[in-house]
């Protein structure tokens, strides 16, 4: 029985007999507790995201931290693709915005279709552009999960491992997707076709499971829908999302998200059938949402009865 459960007969017995055994009972019960979350400490490997130490005097503390996590690297080779064309573009980019420094985040994906990653010289780019510091852009570039640190593969492909899309078959497809590529999370082929990632939810969960490769849907995925989908990627060949875009390359979808369209925005419906199901049974059964004009009376009716109770409320003083 858990430490925290129900004492046993003998405990409840003696707890209603005597303070002292209740006392004893408790101690050992918060002892065994500790006990517990120190054994609990050592079965995390190290490496993985959280580690839990218990110390001399039984103080915890919970330590998070993440292999490969570190901020940009300004160590080592710093030779960057970022021209005066791209100077010029980022400029371009910053004009559009009220306050220049909003457009901190499109000018990220620039940099990263240029780079294949964050650089150094693309941070100092945006900072010198902005005129912020470059520990400012520092700051976003490695808050947000898709900007990236380590140079990206040709493609970026996401599994959903979020509840829905988990319980659903996620779990087991990042399993099979790391075997078939031989890659952990996170890392790149060695053909440097493709990258791997576990997602959070995509918002799209009544297509669960769910993978994106550079940002489009395929949605209902299975874990041999989704090798056959790695596989076309890493041979090249032309592929298709779920909802009929084309996909081009990481860099590409990167400088769409930049602002720079590519014109594929229509391919492809924007919401499928899952999504509009609600609609398609409301059409169905004609049914209506209520006109503004209901709406606007429902609401004076609304108003107008908060007004007499604040009056009554008023004369009641
Ligand atoms: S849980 Fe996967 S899209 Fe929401």
């Amino acid at each position: 029985m858990s430490p925290r459960g129900p004492r046993s007969k003998d405990a409840r017995r003696d707890a209603d007999t005597s303070g002292k055994a209740s006392l004893t009972d408790e101690a050992t019960s918060v002892t065994k507790d500790k006990v517990d979350r120190s054994e609990a400490a050592e079965k995390v490997p190290t490496g993985t995201r959280a580690e839990v130490h218990a110390e001399p005097g039984h103080q915890h503390h919970f330590t998070s931290h993440f292999a490969d996590s570190g901020g940009v690297d300004f160590t080592g080779d710093q030779e960057t693709a970022i021209t005066e064309e791209t100077r010029e573009e980022l400029r371009q980019i910053a004009a559009r915005y009220p306050q220049a420094r909003s457009a901190l985040l499109p000018m990220l994906h620039l940099v990263q279709s240029v780079e294949g990653r964050v650089t150094p010289a693309g941070i100092e780019a945006c900072a010198e552009i902005l005129e912020i510091s470059p520990a400012q852009v520092s700051g976003v570039a490695t808050f947000y999960t898709m900007y990236k640190r380590k140079p990206m593969g040709k493609h970026h492909v996401g599994v959903c491992t979020t509840a829905l899309c988990a319980v659903m078959g996620g779990d087991q497809i990042l399993s099979d997707l790391q075997d078939h590529l031989g890659v952990g999370n996170d890392e790149t082929t060695e053909d440097g076709q493709i990258t791997l990632e576990h997602l959070e939810c995509n918002a799209a969960c009544d297509f669960a499971p769910v993978m994106m490769v550079n940002w489009e849907f395929f949605d209902n995925m299975t874990p041999d829908s989704a090798k056959d989908l790695v596989d076309r990627l890493q041979a090249d060949e032309e592929v298709t999302s779920t909802r009929g875009a084309r996909i081009c390359s990481w860099r590409d979808a990167e400088r769409v998200l930049a602002g720079f369209p590519d014109g594929r925005a229509d391919e492809g419906p924007t919401s499928g059938p899952a999504s509009q199901l609600g609609l398609t049974i409301a059409q169905e059964q004609g049914w209506q949402a209520p006109t503004p004009t209901e709406q606007d009376g429902a609401g004076q009716e609304g108003a107008d009865a908060d007004q007499a109770g604040a009056k009554a409320g008023q004369e009641d003083k």
